[in-house]
């Protein structure tokens, strides 16, 4: 960080907020780049949850030779699990917001974000559909939002989305694939906003057509994940792939994305709806599409 062209420089303290899956594996990243960094939510349960699993996840990288037991224990020491959201943001250079899909909710933490971070930083969001103009204009820096987006599991997927809104400076953005490149990731710059991004509508169409194959009684579910991994190697089917990222979290994106189109076609498929009505949320609630112990 000491030349003087990089965008970064001076940039030491990353607050990530949201301590769900994503949001705690976001800031593992950021602590193992070296970056002092706060992993907040609003509940100490939440939190200590996050810091359980990390550890069980690092603890099992240290085992099977993937990082130094050095390393891990250096990343935990510059990472902090908090709930006092305002003490780390006021402090921070640069926040990733990874909370609830939640438009209402999100507008309201840029707001409060605005008035405590200091002047320079930068306030991003994870957001995988919410795009940011949607939370820019909730702050007097505009200039200093955009989104940047990680993928599930982030501690393995090199992708990260960096989204730029119309009043997103080419400083900011310039910073964002800086830091996504000192995450050891491998950033995708858009040049403007989409929801979806562009990973998300390339998913988007194989779940949609993998939905209506089975919504029309074509194959199980299982046997067209079969085919994806089979027929087109990839790492995990459709299915599996919902469960892991969460039915609930498919579902919300696509009612976002409706309320941002207005298209039926975005509306989530029947058989998403049925599940998450039944709060069969994948992994997470240990019944999705499969079962899990
Ligand atoms: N968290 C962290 N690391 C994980 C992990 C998790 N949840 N799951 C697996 N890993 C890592 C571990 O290092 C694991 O090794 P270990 O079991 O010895 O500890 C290693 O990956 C291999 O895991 P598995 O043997 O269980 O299985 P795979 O070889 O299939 O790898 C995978 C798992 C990396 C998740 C792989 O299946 C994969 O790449 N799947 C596709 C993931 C994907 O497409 N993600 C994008 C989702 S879309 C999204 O996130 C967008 C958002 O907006 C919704």
């Amino acid at each position: 960080m000491s030349d003087n062209s990089n965008p970064l420089e001076g940039a030491k303290h990353v607050t990530v907020i949201g301590a769900g899956a994503m949001g705690s594996q976001i800031a593992m990243v950021s602590a193992l780049a070296g970056y002092t960094t706060a992993l907040v939510d609003i509940a100490e349960e939440y939190v200590e949850r996050a810091k359980s699993q990390l550890e069980s996840r690092m603890n099992r990288d240290v085992e099977k030779g993937r990082r130094s037991q050095e390393d891990v224990a250096a990343a935990f020491d510059r990472l902090t699990f908090t709930t006092d959201r305002d003490g780390s943001a006021a402090q921070t250079d640069f926040v990733i917001e990874a909370a609830v899909e939640d438009l209402g909710i999100k507008r309201e933490l840029f707001t409060e974000l605005d008035q405590i971070c200091p002047p320079h930083a930068i306030l991003a969001t994870n957001s995988s559909n919410i795009v940011s103009s949607r939370v820019a204009d909730a702050t007097e820096r505009p200039d200093k939002v955009c989104n940047f987006h990680f993928f599930n599991p982030a501690l393995v997927m090199e992708c990260v989305e960096v989204v730029p809104n119309e009043h997103t400076s080419a400083e900011t953005v310039e910073t964002a694939v800086a830091l996504a490149k000192s995450f050891g990731k491998k950033p995708v710059k858009l040049k403007q906003e989409t929801p979806g991004f562009v990973a998300n509508r390339l998913l988007g169409a194989l779940r949609t057509e993998a939905l209506k194959l089975y919504e029309e009684g074509i194959a199980d579910f299982e046997d067209i994940d079969v085919a994806a991994k089979t027929a087109l190697r990839h790492p995990m089917g459709p299915f599996e792939l919902m469960d892991l990222v969460g039915v609930d979290v498919v579902y919300l994106i696509r009612m976002a994305e409706y309320e941002q189109t207005g298209n039926p076609e975005s509306l989530p498929r029947p058989a998403i709806k049925e599940l998450y009505e039944a709060g069969r949320f994948g992994r997470k609630s240990g019944q999705g599409w499969y079962s899990y112990d």
